[in-house]
Formats: structure tokens, sequence, C-alpha cells
């Protein structure tokens, strides 16, 4: 018996050749004594990146990936890999929360190496995890989907804004087992430093909207204490305020603790954060939030998180002022980063016209897929 053997006993069989499917240990640490499987899992992800995309600019680190998979009190990760003679060619990501509406979603990934598609692993990965879900009471599979190409004819989602190659081979494998597009996203890219002249423009009409009824606030690392549960609240709506489309996002609720907790992970990551928060002056409650990450090598572009502004404080132009704030903390703090990369979905018109008047340009799509219980 192999190490990979003892993992998961009764992982599903491939018919033909009798690969399994095997759940990854989480490693406490990359050093860590069993982080070798981990490690193997991140280089096939990523080379499928790389094969997409053409560069390594959308890659994770295995020490950026660590910190949300040992979150275990509030969702449950699990990660698995097939392996042809011993080689992971495939990995699959399963996500659920533990408590509340979102524990009825499980969020998946799944990819197989471009020189092993078309001999049934991604088929064995996709079953696991629907399987799981099923077997685990989930009554819906949620996955971002990458989607290149201006091939015809397309799929379009509900929504009516954006819409995919029909004839991509992720589009016929998804739609064969019973999975329906609901939102195109799009990819951004802003190379930096940016265009300060078009930066400045938004800054000033960002802060003219704005004006005295809202203060901006930025830090790089741990939040302040005293926003925390403000942030929770802003984390939550994040689930239920920004646009879906046709995919029943559920409610996901954090509380102050949750973020806390999720910061500490986060900030023994290699990633540094940056915030920016407008507080509302008259109710000294947070009305929006957008957060940037930058990895440890300033080579590699930053990533935009989540940014949102509440319902009720929207038409004061605050998307601009997050956004232009988290830039200039960005080039203040850590300039020499590449740019900046983000993703909208299509039909969120403000936040892309935000973005293209500070400059970023598309660079990729990503279908939102979901299959029902
Ligand atoms: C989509 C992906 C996972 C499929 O993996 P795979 O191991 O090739 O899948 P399978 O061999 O099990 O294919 C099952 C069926 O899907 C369909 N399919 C898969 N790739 C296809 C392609 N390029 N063109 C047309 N149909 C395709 C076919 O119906 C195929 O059955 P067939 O080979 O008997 O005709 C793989 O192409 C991949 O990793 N792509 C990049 C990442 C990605 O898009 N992931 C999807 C996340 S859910």
């Amino acid at each position: 018996m192999t190490p990979h053997d003892t993992a998961v006993p009764d992982g599903p069989v491939h018919p033909v050749t009798g690969v399994r499917v095997e759940q990854l240990v989480v490693p406490a640490s990359v050093d860590a004594h069993d982080a070798a499987d981990f490690l193997e899992s991140v280089e096939v992800e990523n080379a499928i990146r790389r094969d997409a995309v053409g560069s390594d600019e959308l890659s994770w680190e295995a020490a950026e990936l660590l910190p949300g998979l040992l979150d275990t009190t509030w969702a449950d990760r699990r990660r698995f890999v097939v392996r042809e003679n011993g080689v992971a060619v495939g990995f699959a990501d399963y996500e659920t929360r533990r408590e509340g509406d979102a524990a009825g979603t499980a969020w998946v990934d799944l990819g197989v190496l471009p020189d092993a598609r078309r001999r049934g692993y991604g088929t064995l990965l996709a079953e696991h995890l629907e399987s799981l879900a099923a077997t685990e009471g989930r009554s819906q599979l949620i996955a971002y989907v990458r989607s290149l190409g201006d091939g015809e004819p397309r799929l379009a989602p509900p929504t009516g804004f954006g819409s995919v190659p029909a004839g991509n081979g992720e589009v016929r494998f998804l739609q064969r087992r019973g999975w329906e597009l609901g939102q195109v996203m799009r990819c951004s890219r802003l190379a930096l430093p940016p265009d300060e002249e078009a930066l400045a423009a938004v800054r000033d009409r960002a802060r003219a909207a704005a004006g005295d009824e809202y203060r901006l606030h930025t830090w790089v690392g741990r939040s302040p204490a005293r926003w925390l549960a403000d942030l929770a609240d802003l984390e939550t709506r994040m689930s239920t305020d920004a646009p879906s489309g046709g995919v029943d996002e559920p409610e996901d609720v954090w509380t102050a603790e949750r973020v806390a907790d999720e910061e500490e992970r986060s900030l023994a990551g290699p990633r540094t954060r940056f915030t920016a928060v407008v507080e509302h002056v008259a109710s000294g409650r947070l009305a929006g939030f957008s957060q940037v990450e930058a990895p440890a090598s300033r080579e590699r572009p930053a990533f935009q998180q989540d940014t949102l502004v509440l319902r009720e404080h929207r038409g004061h132009r605050l998307g601009w002022l997050l956004k232009v704030a988290t830039t200039d903390l960005l080039l203040a703090e850590r300039p020499g980063h590449p740019a900046v990369i983000t993703y909208n979905a299509e039909e969120n018109r403000p936040m892309l016209d935000v973005n293209e008047a500070v400059g970023f340009v598309p660079l990729e799509h990503e279908g939102v897929w979901s299959k029902k219980a």
C-alpha cells in the first residue's frame, strides 16, 4: 500500500484505468513533512492555468492557498487528485460552509492537465464532487470556470451580459453533466503604474460626489478592532448584494469573530492586504469597503479582492473612492508590482465603469455555473 492508498480508501475508481480519486492531507505549512502531495497538486493547478492564459500571472503559490484551506472553523475545504502512474494529472476542490443557508451549497473547481484530457479523469473528479454534495445533502454546486476565446456560436447566461464559446471543451463538459451557465465574469488587468491623469480625474470626481458625508480610512494588514463588526456586515452583504445573475448564491454570514479569524490566518500567509473603507459620518457605520492583496514577489501582480458599497449608500461614487484609495495605497506602500487583477460580473456596469475609468482592460472571462441537486 502506498501512502496515497491510505488517504481515501473508498475514493471512486476510473472504470477502465483503475485510477482512483484521492483526498489530500492539507499540511500545516508548505515546509511540513506531509506537504509534498499538496505542493504537487498546486503545480498541476498552475500548469492548467498557464496553459490556458499563456502566463503565470494568475498563478497561486502553495503558501498563498494554504490559509484558506486551513480554515476548518467556518468552512470545510477539501482537495483531491487523480494520479497516472503515481504522478498527479488532475485536481479538484470542494468547499462548503458549516452553518446557515450557505451550508446548502458546495463551491467546486477541477482541472486536468492538457496531456491527460479526454481520458475520463475530469468525469471521475466531477462525479466524485457531485456525489459528495449529494451524500451530504447540499442542494446545489457552484463553479467559476475559465472560458477563453471568441469562438462561435456563443452561449449566453440569463443575465444577457457576456457569453462563452459554446464549443469550448469545458462548456461541453459542464453542459453534458447538466450544469447551467448563470453569469459571466470579466477578469480585467490594470498595468501599473497607472495613468496618473486618469486616476486623478476619478479621484477628484469621487471626492466631490462623496462630499463631507463620508470619510475614507485605509490600512495595511490587520483591521482596527472598531471596524470588525461592520466589516462582518459588509462581508455578509457581499454574498447578497453583489450581482449574482442566474446563480443562486446563498447568504454567507460573517461575524466579527470570523473576520478576525480569517484575517489572522491570511496575515500569517505571504500576501499583504490593503484595505480601504468609507465611514458614513452621521451613523459612524461603514458604508463600503475594498481590499487588494499583494504577493511577496513584486514581479507578480496584486489581486483586487472584495469591493462593496451597501445598497443604501449607492449613488455617491463611493465605489470610485474606494478603488482609487486601494490603488493609491498599493502604489505608495508597495511600488513595483506589474499590475492589479480584478474580477467583475459582466452586468455590473457601475463597477466596470470605475475600472475602465481607472484604466483596467479585459483579460479573460469566467462562466459561473451551477447544478441543483
Ligand atoms: C473540462 C476538463 C476538466 C475536462 O477534463 P477531461 O479529463 O478531458 O474530461 P473527460 O475525459 O472526462 O470528458 C468527458 C466528456 O466531456 C466532453 N468534453 C471534454 N472535453 C471536451 C472538448 N475539448 N471538446 C468537446 N467535448 C469535450 C466530452 O463529451 C467528453 O466525453 P468524450 O471524451 O467521451 O467525448 C478539462 O478540459 C480541463 O481541465 N479544462 C481546464 C479547466 C476547466 O475548465 N475546468 C472545468 C471546471 S468544472
